[in-house]
């Protein structure tokens, strides 16, 4: 199976630290951020990994990365010329998917601690469709907010950064798709902050019956925010 990491974006909310670096480069403990999506990538077993980010911060992310081959993977790199949302950002991996191949997207400005081989395994054995790992958040509203059905562990829909979530459940940017999830990126149009949301593209999949979930039950977090950078740094620090 390969992944794809998404590691574009603007960074804003970590102004100004962002002003100098793509988020996904920042310290976290002991290495750069995006160095933790690869090992959890490769400790469930996968060695192909596609990372998207944008112009000015390639450079960065082959200093640090190569080639993979310190890491035992094989990174191939793409431009995302524009920060024009999430779902622009993994149409990107079109060409190297092969037709009817599962694969897995992390956010890269998500830390976790939790393995992801048996959810990998799982969705292997997944007919069709998609699947996402959830987690019980405090603060849902700064998040995607699934709507459950909790006997057929399928999401009904999602709500982005809703006032009045409907669960205490985050999606996490952790996604299992079929190559059907480019067809549904197609037909997405952009959100009103003008951008190809992700959560348009899992809503086509939750309204077709086939978004599955999982909860994910260790320490996770999205860094994209200076208290969560901090406490990430705290509780990675002597991760590797
Ligand atoms: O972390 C989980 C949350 O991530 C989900 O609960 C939300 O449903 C999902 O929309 C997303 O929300 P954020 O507000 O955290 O998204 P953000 O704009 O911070 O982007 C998340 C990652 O995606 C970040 O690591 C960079 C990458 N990205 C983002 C954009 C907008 C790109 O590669 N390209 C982009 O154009």
């Amino acid at each position: 199976m390969k992944a794809v990491i998404l590691a574009g974006g603007t960074g804003s909310r970590l102004k100004p630290l962002t002003y100098w670096t793509n988020k996904h480069l920042l310290p976290i403990g002991n290495y750069p951020m995006i160095c933790y999506g690869i090992a959890k990538l490769r400790e469930a077993g996968i060695r192909d990994i596609v990372i998207v980010t944008n112009r000015s911060a390639i450079e960065g992310f082959v200093e640090v990365l190569g080639s993979g081959r310190d890491w035992g993977v094989s990174i191939i790199y793409r431009v995302q010329e524009e920060a024009g949302g999430i779902a622009q950002a993994l149409e990107l991996a079109r060409p190297i998917i092969h037709p009817k191949e599962k694969f897995i997207v992390l956010l890269g400005d998500n830390l976790f601690e939790e393995s992801l081989k048996s959810y990998a395994e799982l969705f292997t054995k997944q007919e069709v469709g998609a699947m996402v790992l959830l987690k019980r958040v405090a603060d849902p509203k700064r998040y995607g907010v699934p709507k459950l059905d909790e006997v057929s562990e399928r999401i009904i829909c999602i709500e982005e950064k809703p006032d009045n979530p409907a669960s205490d459940f985050c999606v996490t940017g952790i996604y299992f798709y079929d190559t059907s999830v480019f067809q549904w990126i197609d037909e997405v149009k952009p959100s009103q902050r003008g951008e190809l949301e992700i959560t348009d593209v899992n809503n086509a999949y939750a309204k077709a019956g086939m978004l599955q979930y999982r909860v994910l039950q260790e320490w996770w977090t999205d860094a994209g925010t200076f208290e969560s950078l901090e406490e990430a740094g705290k509780r990675l620090k002597f991760y590797y």
